[in-house]
């Protein structure tokens, strides 16, 4: 045994990136690790009533809030062949969803590959090796290993992007970011601000609406919701400045509001890889990679899920699969040229369309053919395209309604065909959202 034939392989991370690697990888009788932080699997889909660090110091990961359900119907949420309870709702709450992943995790028999308390602290390209250096979190003791491929599954949606607004410090209402968002409970009967046209900031929005007693919301969202606002919702333009006792937005109008939420969005944060793996690694582009997800200069890394406005959970299952059979030896990637050039003509055309370096992971209307093409380089087994159509029949759905959208359930025929209906009136599904 060899390392070119028995490579070994560091995951980093036990959510849905690193479960859905190690699943792969196990199978395939290869040799690896799943290094996490803390002690639970499911990352960002445990939710955590705290804010700030978790009982060992480390700041805590999850960005999930109580009252949360999926954006996506249930198909778009599954695991390659692993079933969500059929009793589930068509779109569950973050506890049935995390519920599926420890269960997907015992199912798998995946624990056993995991070193939890693990914290990734650096990773260095040296002598054709990566060397991995980790800490125990409780005892501070810290491991240094050699792997031939490093799966990088820490997820993007833990760090903050906060705005920086004139006026911050005179303000003297609350302000947090949604990161730090657990309940609406202190936002009973206040005026609250919530900045941000995104998902976190819709169904934020939504949902502290529902106690406040007005909710602004402030953003610039081109998504022509037709939403029925209720009358204490008021949409209004990008914020200027800040006042003492509200905001001053760039049209000139002011607005009182005792509390703000930040829902602008994360940043990419991989404190841990430095410059010997030649990534380039800026607040909102990690680049250059092949296939949205190899590290061109070091192509024995993997930057799992840096994809938007896919079914991450789908995009991320076939990059596992893709990744894994890489390792595998199942197929072997073009030359570094080749794929710097398909690379760069990606770059060429975003350019050329006057777009910005972080349109770079945008999916959109090009995520069905990234999984054909996953298909065809690498012989893994194809998503099939009725993820895509109901991901576009579901964000139909949204604009047309974000308080109803969750009432359709979409149940998969084939590959390329889904029906679409309402809930039953019966069915053990409650509709409420809170
Ligand atoms: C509020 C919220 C709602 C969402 N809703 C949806 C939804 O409805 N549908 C959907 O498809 N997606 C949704 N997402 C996106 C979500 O991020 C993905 O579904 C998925 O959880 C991504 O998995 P991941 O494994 O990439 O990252 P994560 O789930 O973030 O897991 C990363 C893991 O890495 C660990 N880790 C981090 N750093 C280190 C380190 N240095 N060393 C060791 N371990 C480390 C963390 O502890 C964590 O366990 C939502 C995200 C958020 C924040
Ligand atoms: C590993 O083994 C294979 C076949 O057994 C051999 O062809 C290859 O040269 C070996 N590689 C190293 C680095 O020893
Ligand atoms: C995996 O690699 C480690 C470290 O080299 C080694 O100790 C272990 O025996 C290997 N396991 C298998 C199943 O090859
Ligand atoms: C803001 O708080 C300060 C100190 O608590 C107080 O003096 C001031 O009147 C408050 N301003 C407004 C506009 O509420
Ligand atoms: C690699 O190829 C083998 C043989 O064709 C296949 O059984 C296996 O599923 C492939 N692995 C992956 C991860 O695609
Ligand atoms: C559906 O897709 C899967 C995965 O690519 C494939 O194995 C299967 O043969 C397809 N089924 C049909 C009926 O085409
Ligand atoms: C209503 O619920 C019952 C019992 O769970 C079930 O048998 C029946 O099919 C449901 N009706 C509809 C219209 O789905
Ligand atoms: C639905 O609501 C009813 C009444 O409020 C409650 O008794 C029941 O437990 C709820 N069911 C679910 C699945 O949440």
């Amino acid at each position: 045994m060899n390392n070119t034939h028995n490579p070994r392989v560091c995951v980093i991370g036990a959510g849905v990136a690193g479960l859905s690697s190690a699943r792969y990888l196990k199978h395939e009788g290869i040799n690896f690790t799943v290094l996490e932080c803390t002690k639970y699997v499911g990352g960002t889909w445990r939710y955590d009533p705290r804010v700030g660090y978790d009982e060992n110091g480390v700041v805590l990961h999850t960005s999930m809030y109580k009252y949360l359900r999926t954006n996506l119907p249930k198909p778009a949420m599954e695991l390659n062949g692993f079933k969500l309870p059929e009793d589930a709702p068509s779109f569950p709450s973050w506890e049935t969803y995390y519920e599926y992943l420890k269960s997907f995790t015992k199912h798998f028999d995946l624990e056993r590959h995991i070193k939890f308390l693990h914290q990734v602290v650096s990773i260095r390209r040296l002598e054709n090796m990566w060397k991995v250096k980790h800490k125990h979190v409780v005892t501070g003791e810290v491991f240094e290993e050699d792997y031939e491929y490093v799966i990088v599954g820490t997820g993007h949606h833990s760090k903050p992007h906060r705005p920086v607004i004139p006026g911050e410090d005179l303000f003297n209402g609350t302000i947090i970011h949604s990161h730090d968002y657990r309940v609406p409970d202190p936002y009973i009967n206040r005026k609250v601000l919530v900045m941000g046209g995104g998902p976190s900031g819709m169904e934020i929005g939504l949902l502290v609406a529902d106690v406040a007693s007005r909710l602004v919301h402030s953003h610039h969202s081109p998504a022509p919701f037709e939403a029925h606002f209720p009358p204490h919702y008021v949409k209004k333009a990008d914020v200027k400045e800040f006042k003492e006792n509200g905001v001053v937005f760039v049209d000139g109008s002011f607005e009182e509001v005792d509390d703000v939420i930040y829902c602008t969005g994360y940043e990419y944060d991989y404190p841990f890889i430095d410059s010997s793996s030649q990534l380039t690694i800026s607040t909102h582009s990690v680049i250059p990679l092949y296939k949205y997800m190899v590290n061109i200069n070091e192509p024995s890394m993997f930057i799992m899920g840096l994809v938007v406005r896919a079914c991450l959970v789908a995009a991320i299952d076939a990059q596992a699969r893709y990744a894994t059979a890489l390792i595998k030896g199942n197929f072997t990637l073009p030359p570094k040229e080749a794929m710097m050039a398909e690379w760069q003509a990606h770059v060429d055309d975003l350019r050329a369309k006057g777009k910005r370096m972080s349109d770079i992971h945008l999916l959109a209307n090009k995520e069905d053919e990234y999984y054909a093409e996953l298909t065809r380089e690498s012989g893994i087994a194809r998503v099939p395209p009725v993820l895509f159509k109901i991901r576009n029949a579901d964000m139909r759905a949204k604009l047309k309604n974000l308080y109803t959208y969750r009432k359709y359930v979409y149940t998969v025929i084939d590959n390329e065909t889904f029906t679409k209906r309402l809930e039953d009136k019966n069915s053990t599904t409650n509709n409420t959202d809170m």
